[in-house]
């Protein structure tokens, strides 16, 4: 089946789905997405990814494309023409298309927007989960608004590649008081020795996951203690527990950290729980 992409106003077949070589995006990074999950053809927590695309557009002075009850149609209209059941829909909104010039193009230049979506191997996923994950660990080099979901991802990417190189799955990012930030694309967490479930404040130093946002719903009603704090990487390797959360993993357990094992070196009970009532809590549309 011929996948198809969604670019400013038309429905595409994907391989002639393109954006021009003067969209900022392609020369700047100057934009933003967003990245919900799909589950049984419905979106998972539309409502809050919408609102943190305001967030990200505002913060940095770009302007919506189109109402955002229309881009849930559109998101809706490429799960449709693509046929997800389990999967992802991708939202990425640039400031358009200019003569490169660093500063904002005229006023009036209209956004790009590009929407795709495609099925993820949900049986894959719960056998990655059932055997947990490794991560390393780099320092964070980042600038100070990773708050803001823009596609400028350098960083990343870098660390993304190192951990594969290493054969791991995610790197975590370490500030300079050697507390973890959060992963290259996920927010990062651990289980104490005491069961209290940690994760960094949702400051400037992470950004805000909507996964991460739904669970600590999870994690109070089943009781569990939440800290909000930075957490160090000895901390991490004398937990009971680590995990990673994403849209597109939901709870990850993570059972090595730079090559050492996290608690027993299996998924712990707690990170299977969450995951387990994840979708529960979370909105479907
Ligand atoms: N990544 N932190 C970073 C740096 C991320 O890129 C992501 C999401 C998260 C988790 O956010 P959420 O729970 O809203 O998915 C945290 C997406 C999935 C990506 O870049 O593919």
């Amino acid at each position: 089946m011929a996948r198809i992409a969604y670019v400013n106003g038309r429905y595409l077949p994907r391989r002639d789905a393109m954006v021009h070589i003067e969209d900022r995006g392609y020369q700047f990074a100057d934009g933003v997405y967003e990245l919900c999950e799909v589950r049984g053809g419905r979106v998972i927590d539309e409502r809050r990814h919408l609102d943190r695309l305001r967030r990200s557009l505002g913060e940095l002075q770009i302007a919506w494309p189109m109402a955002p009850a229309a881009l849930g149609l559109v998101m809706r209209e490429c799960i449709r023409r693509n046929r997800v059941n389990n999967g992802i829909v991708y939202v990425q909104i640039t400031r358009g298309v200019a003569r490169r010039d660093h500063a904002f193009p005229p006023i009036g230049t209209p956004p790009s927007l590009v929407v795709t979506a495609r099925n993820l191997d949900l049986a894959a996923n719960e056998r990655l989960a059932a055997e947990g994950v490794a991560v390393i660990t780099v320092p964070d080099g980042r600038w100070e608004r990773v708050d803001i979901k823009t596609t400028a991802l350098l960083p990343n990417v870098l660390a993304k590649q190192a951990a594969r190189a290493q054969g791991a799955r995610e790197a975590w990012f370490v500030d300079r008081d050697g507390r973890v930030t959060e992963g290259s694309s996920t927010n990062a967490w651990i289980v104490t020795d005491g069961g209290k479930v940690v994760t960094r404040p949702a400051d400037n130093g992470i950004l805000r996951g909507i996964t991460r946002t739904v669970l600590i719903e999870v994690i109070k009603a089943q009781g569990l203690v939440l800290e909000e704090r930075p957490f160090t990487v000895a901390e991490a390797l004398a937990a009971r527990e680590a995990f990673v959360t994403a849209a597109s993993q939901i709870v990850m357990p993570v059972v090595r950290i730079d090559g050492r094992p996290v608690g027993t070196g299996k998924p712990g009970p707690v990170a299977q729980a969450l995951r387990r009532d994840f979708h529960r809590h979370a909105e479907w549309d």
